[in-house]
């Protein structure tokens, strides 16, 4: 081969091969990742009838219905953090972290729900534990809804299945926003998604409604109109305000189980009815179009008189769209998607509509109440797909955790959960340029995990829940959490570990 030629193939191979490969990163953080630790209000306060705070509709449904809680038990004390908040947040400081998320409960601040009665013992209380979180220098993150729906609005038939609930939601949101200026970054809703499905499908979850999917269609319309009504309130009547405000989005990544054209079909419509439902609406406007497509389909084979997917109006379609500053995202398992053959037309319910059965690879492990799987690549597949699908948004990881059963103070688990899912995040920002601007990890502290009681265990500090003093025992993780918020740097070269499961 005359030397050109030898010359130019080198050439074409290196420079092809310089195409291919893409760009590594080092396991460095970028300049502006951030790193935080989350909890949320009936999880962790306690204090459920104290100092003026109204009963939520969770302390009457752990109340009622004990059985549906795994372990009989309910959060009326739960970690008490409202009497320990200042060892808390003196707890989340040392891991060295800069977002901490909590959640405002409506009902410690409006006791029946409705702006005209005012709790100062909840107002003075969110005061002080913003006060505190800032003098760590830390950044308070604010939820302004986390599930404790008032009573009062409930028993009032005001919930997530009744128009009249954006109105109120906006009345609390405006009072909390105008009242506590000092939160960095503000959550308007979290988790829609498992908010409807769990409590208006499946009624795991408060207020336990086992519905037919209509259920859980108007609650994503209300929650939806509820996070845009809230974000154009807060952007007209408070534009001085710097902080950024965006939902939390729960999106998990579900992956075809087979590549039949059935299966890659099912997966993408789980996807669109899970996370697309919500994200769609939000960054591009309407409900996507394949969900429309199947709700109505299966109404019409069926016969039945009225939608049963409510129909947004432009004008809410234009308010809707755009009511986040980012994306916040609550990421915390994959699964397989396979295509469901038979369902019976007639019989009406989300899982029904959405026609895929799912499952997890025998490969993966999965956390001791099968609910959660640990597959590191999946949060990148899913940084990626929202790329891919919603546009290059500003992305904070609002929720990313694991859950072991409390059993041992040495979570390896969670180091290399961590270190794994963190190395893939590196990888979706350097190699895949996803603007991933921070992870928060889930959770600060083992705390009540709603229908899971006390058996799920996702926090740095353990806490024995029948200890009178609800001693904070640092795990393992939380020293490797705190030396990885100072070195801001991880080793990202253990692709196939071997993980110490079961857990
Ligand atoms: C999401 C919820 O926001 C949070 O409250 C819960 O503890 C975690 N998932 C873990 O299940």
């Amino acid at each position: 081969m005359a030397f050109s030629m030898r010359f130019t193939i080198l050439v074409l191979t290196i420079c092809s091969l310089s195409e291919q490969t893409p760009k590594k990163h080092n396991g460095h953080f970028p300049k502006h990742f951030l790193l935080g630790a989350g909890t949320s209000a009936y999880q962790v306060e306690g204090a459920w009838n104290l100092d003026g705070k109204g009963p939520s509709i969770w302390d009457e449904f752990a109340h009622k219905h004990p059985e549906r809680i795994i372990d009989h038990s309910n959060a009326d004390v739960t970690i008490d953090t409202y009497h320990r908040y200042k060892e808390d947040i003196a707890l989340a400081s040392s891991l060295g972290i800069k977002l901490f998320r909590f959640s405002f409960s409506w009902p410690r601040i409006f006791p029946n729900g409705y702006n005209t009665t005012i709790n100062p013992h909840g107002v003075k209380f969110y005061k002080n534990f913003i006060r505190e979180i800032l003098k760590y220098d830390m950044i308070p993150v604010g939820t302004i809804y986390h599930w404790d729906l008032p009573l009062q609005l409930y028993n009032d038939g005001i919930d997530w299945n009744h128009p009249g609930i954006v109105n109120h939601i906006v009345d609390y949101a405006r009072y909390v926003i105008k009242t506590f200026p000092e939160v960095g970054i503000w959550v308007s809703i979290n988790e829609p998604h498992t908010l409807c499905h769990l409590g208006y499908s499946i009624g795991v979850l408060a207020p336990g409604i086992k519905g037919d999917g209509k259920q859980e269609y108007m609650c994503a319309y209300l929650t939806l109109k509820s996070i845009g009504a809230i974000y154009r309130m807060y952007k007209k009547e408070f534009p001085h305000y710097k902080a950024k405000m965006a939902p939390a989005l729960d999106c998990q990544w579900i992956e075809p189980k087979s590549n039949s054209k059935e299966d890659e079909e099912a997966a993408n419509r789980q996807r669109e009815f899970k996370c697309g439902m919500y994200y769609h609406p939000i960054f591009i406007g309407d409900w996507p179009p394949i969900v429309k497509e199947r709700i109505e389909s299966r109404r019409l084979k069926a016969h039945i008189k009225e939608p049963r997917l409510p129909k947004f109006t432009p004008e809410e379609i234009e308010y809707i769209k755009g009511s986040a500053d980012f994306i916040g995202l609550n990421h915390y398992y994959t699964a397989l998607a396979e295509d469901l053959k038979e369902s019976d037309p007639n019989v009406m319910s989300y899982g029904n509509d959405v026609g895929t059965v799912n499952s997890f690879k025998p490969s993966w492990i999965v956390e001791n109440n099968g609910l959660f799987s640990i597959v590191p690549d999946g949060v990148r597949k899913v940084l990626n797909w929202i790329k891919k699908n919603y546009g290059d948004h500003e992305i904070l990881i609002t929720e990313l955790g694991v859950t072991e059963d409390g059993s041992s103070l040495n979570d390896n688990i969670r180091i290399d959960f961590f270190t794994d899912y963190i190395c893939n995040i590196l990888s979706a920002v350097y190699e895949d340029e996803v603007n991933v601007t921070g992870v928060i990890a889930w959770s600060l502290m083992d705390s009540f995990e709603w229908s899971n009681g006390y058996k799920s265990h996702f926090g740095f500090y353990n806490i024995n829940i029948t200890d009178p003093n609800k001693t904070r025992k640092p795990k393992k993780s939380a020293k490797f959490f705190r030396d990885l918020s100072q070195t801001r740097k991880l080793t990202c070269d253990k692709p196939n570990r071997d993980w110490p499961g079961p857990f």
